[in-house]
């Protein structure tokens, strides 16, 4: 995906011209740095971890006194993650520069909540987009730390600074296909970066939070029985995606289980709207359409149901995040792991819309919104990971905490393809529809 015109400022960028400076220049220049980083080091050694990679790189990119671990950080991240209101929860939100992390991280701010995010800004998408995102919630007093979630010493850091009543986390390796190519990406955010998580929610936090997190609709995989329900069984997933989402709910099990956190996983069911993810084909139908590219739609095979997805509008699903969040309850496990006073909660619930659309119709939508016709290439489905058909029931989540999805599909789209071009500085003309 090409959206060079967005890329101005990475921190890539910054370096590649660095590179081009002449010998002497560089030589001061790392002496500089050095001289910065030996004076930070020893004013705040036991607060300064040297070792993940995202470290090194927030040293590199330090122009900014968001990365640098120091003082003024610290204080960025207290007055971030301060409730507004006495009553006010405080949330470390994982995922917060992506699609939901960003809406969830702007409501619960909105509300009077204390907020601090945390980001890795890979490049799976754009991360320019990321960045803008982030770049928006900063004006509603919202700091990102630029980090993986895989740096324990960050997060004990940050739960230093913040006792967090609650950690929402969304930060995941996403989609289903792109694991055919890096498969250890999903392993390194889905698994070890959750159960890194984990580890110091149960032993380097006092009070424990709770924690809601990010599960998926496709640990269904070749479910046949619809609509899915929470008890249906999860054992067949059609991609390593929806299998390490998976592991991930046998993993909180365990962490309930031996530890008391107090666990609440969400499956999404198609996530969709406004800031919304390049990687998903309502997103990158509207471009191609736009574009005057072609789109490859997948058909069912002879027989089979149409290919169909529960799209979920990302208003609904932030309800329904922050529902989960408001009905948590607190973790039962003793400050240093290994023991707790009694069963904590351990939850799973589908967030979805309750009426699964054909693409074929998604794309027809998309038609009308843009006033233009795709170039459609119809081909039967690969069986590289996506599953056929996706539907939701949330009668679980509308009992435990009122979820009701109210946004249909061209509702949705609406609101998606106003920002798109807005976005992307498009020059077309809406149709009301
Ligand atoms: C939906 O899930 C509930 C449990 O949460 C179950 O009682 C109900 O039968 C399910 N409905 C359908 C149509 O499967």
């Amino acid at each position: 995906m090409k959206m060079d015109k967005f890329n101005k400022t990475t921190s890539l960028r910054r370096v590649r011209q660095v590179q081009f400076l002449p010998c002497y220049q560089v030589t001061i220049l790392t002496c500089l740095i050095l001289i910065v980083f030996l004076f930070v080091f020893t004013l705040n050694h036991h607060s300064f971890p040297n070792t993940s990679t995202g470290r090194a790189r927030s040293l590199l990119s330090s122009s900014s006194p968001e990365f640098n671990g120091g003082g003024q950080w610290e204080k960025l991240v207290r007055q971030s993650s301060t409730p507004r209101k006495v009553t006010g929860k405080t949330v470390l939100v994982t995922g917060a520069a992506g699609f939901v992390g960003s809406h969830c991280v702007l409501a619960l701010k909105k509300r009077g909540d204390g907020v601090l995010g945390l980001d890795n800004f890979n490049s799976y998408y754009d991360p320019s987009l990321k960045r803008s995102r982030q770049a928006h919630l900063s004006k509603h007093g919202i700091f990102i730390v630029d980090a993986d979630i895989n740096d324990a010493d960050l997060l004990k850091k940050l739960f230093e600074i913040t006792p967090f009543t609650h950690i929402l986390h969304l930060a995941a390796q996403a989609g289903v296909r792109y694991a055919i190519e890096n498969p250890n990406s999903y392993i390194h955010s889905n698994i070890a970066g959750f159960v890194n998580l984990l580890e110091v929610a149960a032993k380097n936090t006092n009070p424990q939070p709770a924690i809601v997190w990010a599960s998926s609709s496709s640990v269904y995989g070749l479910n046949t029985e619809t609509p899915f329900s929470e008890s249906d069984r999860t054992d067949r997933p059609a991609s390593l995606y929806a299998a390490t989402k998976k592991a991930g709910e046998e993993i909180a099990h365990t962490y309930n289980h031996i530890y008391g956190l107090s666990l609440t996983g969400l499956r999404f069911f198609t996530v969709y709207g406004p800031w919304g993810r390049p990687d998903m084909a309502y997103f990158f139908f509207t471009k191609a359409i736009l574009d005057h590219g072609d789109i490859t739609v997948f058909q069912a095979g002879d027989g089979d149901k149409e290919i169909a997805r529960d799209f979920t509008y990302i208003d609904d699903v932030v309800h329904g995040c922050v529902g989960a969040i408001d009905t948590a309850e607190k973790s039962t496990g003793v400050p240093g792991g290994g023991q707790k006073h009694g069963p904590a909660q351990l939850r799973v619930y589908n967030l979805g819309n309750t009426s699964p659309v054909p693409v074929s119709r998604l794309v027809s939508i998309l038609e009308c919104l843009l006033g233009r016709s795709a170039n459609k290439n119809t081909v039967r489905m690969p069986a590289n990971g996506d599953v056929p058909y996706t539907h939701a029931n949330v009668s679980l989540a509308n009992q435990d905490f009122g979820y009701r999805p109210t946004t249909d599909l061209t509702t949705g789209l609406r609101k998606f393809v106003k920002w798109y071009v807005k976005y992307y500085s498009i020059q077309t003309k809406l149709v009301r529809y």
